[in-house]
């Protein structure tokens, strides 16, 4: 099993978390920490998020950080200068995976089709974001890949909630799940940390057995 396959495995709940405030990224790994959270996804989708990485490098016991969004090499090389444990890209690209492989950081690539997943294997890959889950089809679609891809490790992202968390991860291929649900950018707004601590317990207690 690959480096990031160990690692999505092991977290099995992975926030993703859009990050607007410098000040706020320490209070917000605690709060998802304390809920029993053991890694964040930080996209880079504000300026934030990259800066959010460097802070939280070895900052809270327990919490492995990554960094998601990805899009660009510059990207990649950014974010594991910044310290990333991992790093994680909505769709598919032969010269990320290439990258990261050179960089030595674990790589969760997007796959949203057998096409890519096939292309990711090619390249030696074993673990893919499906994204966006619900839109290709939840875990229906998931099946059917277990029957053709039953070796691969995967993290459907995407319209995952509490209240469909487990039947993806009744799916022996399904490694972990991703879902912006613990920590809605509003309640990162707002400061509200033991709400964010609350849906963290509930976002893993729905990814238990
Ligand atoms: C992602 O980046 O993986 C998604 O935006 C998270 O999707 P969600 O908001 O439906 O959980």
């Amino acid at each position: 099993m690959s480096p990031i396959a160990k690692i999505i495995r092991q977290a099995r709940a992975i926030p993703v978390i859009v990050i607007d405030a410098i000040e706020d990224a320490l209070p917000l790994a605690q709060a998802l920490r304390t809920g029993g959270l053991s890694s964040m996804e930080i996209t880079l989708r504000t300026a934030a998020g990259l800066e959010a990485i460097k802070r939280l490098r070895g900052a809270v016991d327990g919490l492995s950080v990554g960094v998601g969004t990805v899009l660009s090499a510059d990207d990649l090389k950014r974010a594991h200068a910044a310290g990333a444990d991992f790093a994680v890209s909505p769709g598919f690209s032969e010269d990320l995976v290439k990258l990261a492989l050179d960089l030595g950081l674990p790589y969760l690539p997007g796959a949203a089709t057998p096409g890519e997943v096939m292309r990711g294997r090619a390249l030696g890959l074993d673990a893919f974001k499906f994204f966006p889950a619900a839109t290709l089809g939840g875990p229906a679609t998931l099946k059917a890949w277990g029957d053709v891809f039953p070796d691969n490790h995967f993290c459907p992202t995407g319209g995952v909630s509490p209240d469909n968390a487990r039947d993806y991860l009744a799916l022996a291929h399904v490694a972990a799940v991703g879902s912006s649900m613990p920590a809605p950018r509003k309640m990162v707004q707002e400061k509200k940390w033991e709400e964010i601590k609350a849906l963290s317990h509930q976002f893993v207690a729905s990814t238990q057995a």
